[in-house]
């Protein structure tokens, strides 16, 4: 960066450029729009039904048949991609957590049915165990292990299943070690060339999902914590490696999540690897600044657009965002 020339007062005056909306405008340095946003929808089991996810006010859980309509709302706010979470009957839960790659499963259904209906929307899906193992963790769980290898065999069945459901981009989020080679020497053999990989790279194991688990009932499930497979919240240096590792096995975009708190990271691995680099505003993040615009204290859309320009700012490509809709909707 070329060295900063600040002038003395009064022939610098930083307040010429702001006295005006139009001046603002012209200097603004970073610009928001729909195209930012994968917004993240909630799915159950039913027909036509649709509840309410109590620790994130404004999110429902939609039954499959509601997605194709969804859809397009979406992509008619200018909204590029959809990312698909399902709530998984507890019946359908086991140990070895095989629903994960039945290719009728809630989320594969989900995938069909906005692909058929509304093609030129992305459809992203999650790959992790979490939703159908009777334990809540994201791998398969032996005498107290969640083990590495068997959970990657099994997250590449599960992968090859979206994908055959038509899946645009596959989430690997389990961060176990070796999924992202695993998966894209799957696609290439499978003949899916084509499907993107956005590596849930620097994943950190963080409160702040406590909402989500509740939206896709994995809350009751967990048996301990994630600590094992996911980032501790004090490390930088492990989330560079950790988004090298991924975009040298095979994945197109990489994320970093939480987002909020993790702003720094963003700015770190995007000026370090100049890859697609998005962040995940997750369940707690949306939930907190719900809850705090309900009691009168902030004002929700204003802290909303703010929240989602840091992302912006801080190097990122795009958020997935309980938002995206609100914020597409303020941004037209
Ligand atoms: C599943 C997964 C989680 C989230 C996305 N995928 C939860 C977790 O890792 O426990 C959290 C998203 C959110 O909080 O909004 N592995």
């Amino acid at each position: 960066m070329a060295p900063l020339i600040v002038p003395e007062f009064p022939k610098a005056r930083f307040r010429r450029l702001k006295q005006s909306a139009a001046l603002r405008r012209m200097v603004s340095e970073t610009q928001l729009t729909p195209a930012d946003f994968i917004w993240p929808i909630f799915v159950q089991a039913g027909q036509d039904t649709v509840s309410d996810v109590p620790s994130m006010p404004g999110v429902q859980r939609h039954s499959v048949d509601r997605l194709p309509d969804l859809a397009r709302t979406a992509r008619d706010l200018g909204i590029p991609a959809i990312c698909i979470f399902p709530y998984t009957d507890p019946a359908l839960k086991t140990q070895t957590c095989e629903e994960a790659w039945n290719p009728d499963n809630l989320s594969n259904r989900a995938i069909r049915a906005i692909k058929d209906a509304v093609p030129d929307i992305a459809v992203m899906t999650d790959i992790a165990l979490d939703p159908y193992n009777i334990n809540g963790h994201d791998g398969i769980v032996r005498d107290g292990v969640i083990v590495n290898d068997e959970t990657v065999d099994a997250l590449v069945r599960m992968g090859r299943a979206q994908a055959q459901a038509g899946a645009d981009i596959l989430g690997p989020s389990d961060m176990m070690d070796g999924r992202i080679s695993a998966l894209r020497t799957m696609l290439e053999a499978d003949g899916h060339h084509n499907v993107t990989i956005l590596s849930y790279a620097a994943k950190y194991a963080s409160a702040f999902y406590g909402p989500f688990r509740d939206a896709v009932g994995a809350s009751g499930a967990l048996v301990g914590d994630k600590k094992t497979y996911q980032m501790d919240p004090a490390n930088t240096d492990e989330a560079l490696r950790l988004v090298q590792r991924d975009l040298q096995e095979g994945a197109d975009m990489v994320m970093v999540k939480p987002g909020m708190a993790y702003l720094d990271i963003c700015r770190r691995v995007k000026d370090a690897f100049g890859a697609p680099t998005f962040a995940y505003q997750v369940s707690g993040e949306y939930a907190m600044l719900k809850a705090a615009a309900a009691n009168g204290w902030l004002d929700g859309d204003a802290v909303m657009m703010e929240s989602l320009m840091a992302f912006k700012r801080a190097g990122c490509d795009g958020i997935l965002t309980y938002f995206a809709c609100d914020a597409a909707r303020a941004l037209s």
